[in-house]
């Protein structure tokens, strides 16, 4: 049976790890969204994203265990507001059009992300 997990249709480890490292780059570069990453070790951001890659591997379906921390916690205290998720929003359309993901596998990853929202935007 052909694997039709969300982490199969968008191409596996390497195309979900190449979008978490552009759509990171896009979030640091930010002038509204840098400052919450001002002032962090280079070895932390990479940290960061390798959790960011796990996450979204095993949420996709795939072969990942994801061993960070539940989104309300390791957001919590951040004081991300609705302004800061659509500037977040908006690179990650940005993205996932720059691979040229398709329009089903976009509504997925959107839907999904969308989830999240509640857990990470504070006010
Ligand atoms: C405006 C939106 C967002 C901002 C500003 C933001 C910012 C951050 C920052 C600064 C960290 C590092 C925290 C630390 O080292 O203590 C982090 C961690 C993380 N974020 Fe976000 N984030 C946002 C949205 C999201 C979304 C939508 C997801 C879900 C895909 C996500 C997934 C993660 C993961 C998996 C971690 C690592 C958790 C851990 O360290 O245990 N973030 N985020």
């Amino acid at each position: 049976m052909a694997d039709d997990s969300l982490y199969a249709r968008l191409g596996g480890y390497d195309a979900i790890a190449a979008v978490a490292d552009s759509l990171l780059a896009r979030l640091t570069a930010d002038a509204r969204l840098g400052r919450f990453w001002a002032n962090r070790g280079d070895d932390g951001v990479r940290r960061e994203k390798q959790f960011l890659i796990d996450f979204l591997c095993h949420n996709a379906g795939g072969p990942l265990l994801y061993t960070g921390r539940d989104m309300a916690t390791s957001h919590r205290g951040m004081g991300i507001d609705e302004a800061d998720w659509a500037a977040f929003r908006g690179h990650l359309e940005a993205t996932l059009a720059e691979f040229s993901v398709p329009d089903r596998e976009t509504g997925d990853v959107l839907a999904f992300i969308d989830g999240t929202r509640a857990d990470i935007v504070e006010r």
